[in-house]
């Protein structure tokens, strides 16, 4: 079916004309990071903690999805199944790429930086602040792998509801993961794609910001 009416060559916009300048960024990116989390969800974006995680699997290729960011400490924390493709990817190779977008704000930022597992009594203490239904979700899910169809999953999920009416156990294959960033980059949209980005880099253990062409 040609494009008949998705026209993607027409499918362009311009953006705010809200400037990002050197004066604007804090010394430390994590804090900027905060601070543009926080104008996400004071701009009402629905999912402002949503971020596409990129890893590599054996084959060298890379692969991304969207993850939930769940705690901001000396780095950015995610939750998942460690047998899940992104799983057996961090696994073999625990370096990763985290990116924002936030539409309402043309603004993305893009994070590199090496990943640790946490330990498991971290990660229990947030699986058990998360909704029993999620819970049991993550119990039966085997994520990543075929199934039969959609009967089975409920069956399952409802059994593990059923076989544990207290409290659910924290699955042995689910984990939290720690991005420690190396690099940044923080993007504005501008007008006539004259965007603003700014890079952070660690270099002799203090952060060097450079502007970089759009
Ligand atoms: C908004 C949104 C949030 C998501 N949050 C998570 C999450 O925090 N953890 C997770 O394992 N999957 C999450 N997912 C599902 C993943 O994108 C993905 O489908 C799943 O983790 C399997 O990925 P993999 O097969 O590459 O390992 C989310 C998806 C969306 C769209």
């Amino acid at each position: 079916m040609p494009n008949r009416d998705l026209n993607l060559r027409q499918l362009r916009r311009e953006y705010a004309d809200t400037p990002l300048r050197r004066r604007d960024l804090a010394d430390d990116p994590m804090i900027q990071l905060r601070c543009w989390l926080e104008d996400a969800r004071a701009a009402g974006v629905r999912d402002p903690s949503a971020m596409t995680l990129a890893t590599v699997d054996r084959f060298g290729q890379p692969q991304a999805r969207v993850v939930l960011l769940k705690e901001l400490d000396e780095g950015l924390v995610f939750y998942s199944h460690g047998l899940s493709d992104k799983g057996r990817a961090l696994a073999l190779h625990p370096k990763a790429s985290l990116l924002f977008f936030w539409d309402a704000l043309d603004r993305q930022i893009r994070i590199e930086g090496s990943v640790e597992r946490l330990d498991a009594a971290h990660t229990c203490d947030y699986f058990h602040q998360r909704p029993r239904d999620s819970q049991l979700a993550a119990l039966i899910s085997r994520q990543s792998e075929p199934v039969a169809n959609r009967n089975a999953l409920e069956a399952a999920w409802q059994a593990a509801d059923r076989a544990h009416p207290d409290t659910v156990p924290c699955p042995r294959d689910w984990h939290g993961w720690r991005l420690h960033p190396a690099r940044f980059e923080f993007w504005q949209g501008r007008p006539s794609r004259l965007h603003d980005r700014f890079r952070y880099q660690r270099r002799d253990g203090r952060w060097c910001i450079e502007r970089l062409a759009p």
